[in-house]
């Protein structure tokens, strides 16, 4: 249910977000950034298994001067040319990647362990957290790239432009009031090989108490509620 997602997400609590079926049919772990510490990212690397990421909003990701990585290749084509090829979209669920850029923040390691991936998640949600109050922030001073978490851009408008749990995750998050940047992660199969079922995924949320939202719902809701604004 998304008022049971919504609830959860203001107390930066777990949410398990699936998109649809004729999309990538996958289900990711959602945790507002914020709320992050070690023990969720080992969660989400053991339970969860895919890639650790976090999403923010497009307007967000703009203030820090953070561009989708297309862009950067493509750019970057000018200098060496087969970059160009690579920047290319040929994926079958969707016109194109939300990825930005690859980060850590300055006070972590190497980067990787469950406590500094919390740290940087963390450190991301405070970045978003301070451009969206209008602050100025040196995301340069604060992080280093490439790193070991993959920043995710929402598109600029939102679920009506695109519906992966890159925006999904960002929709409940503005739902909920809290701080829009979310660390998402998918939820992989030992057995098969593949992503997680959604009927696996549904057993998990049960499991352990945690909301599971379908992106259908969470669409529905957010375009009702902007509209009623
Ligand atoms: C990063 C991904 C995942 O699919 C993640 O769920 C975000 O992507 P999208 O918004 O395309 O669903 O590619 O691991
Ligand atoms: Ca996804």
């Amino acid at each position: 249910m998304i008022e049971d997602a919504i609830k959860a997400f203001r107390k930066g609590k777990p949410v398990l977000i699936y998109d649809f079926d004729d999309r990538e049919g996958e289900t990711d772990i959602a945790i507002p950034a914020l709320s992050v510490e070690p023990e969720d990212v080992a969660m989400m690397r053991i339970d969860g298994g895919g890639l650790i990421c976090v999403s923010i909003p497009f307007s967000a990701a703009e203030k820090l001067g953070l561009p989708f990585m297309h862009d950067i290749l493509s750019f970057s084509a000018r200098m060496f040319p087969q970059l160009e090829r690579i920047a290319h979209f040929d994926i079958s669920y969707d016109s194109r990647s939300s990825f930005s850029l690859w980060v850590n923040h300055r006070d972590t390691y190497t980067g990787i362990t469950d406590v500094d991936r919390s740290l940087t998640i963390r450190k991301v949600g405070e970045a978003v957290k301070s451009v969206l109050s209008g602050e100025d922030f040196d995301f340069g001073r604060e992080f280093r790239s490439p790193g070991h978490v993959a920043i995710l851009k929402a598109s600029q408008k939102l679920v009506y432009e695109r519906v992966g749990q890159t925006e999904l995750s960002i929709a409940i998050a503005e739902l909920a009031g809290i701080t829009p940047a979310v660390a998402i992660c998918e939820m992989l199969d030992d057995k098969s090989g593949r992503a997680l079922s959604k009927e696996d995924a549904m057993k998990y949320a049960a499991e352990y108490d945690i909301p599971f939202v379908e992106g259908r719902e969470v669409v529905e809701y957010y375009k009702k509620r902007a509209e009623e604004l």
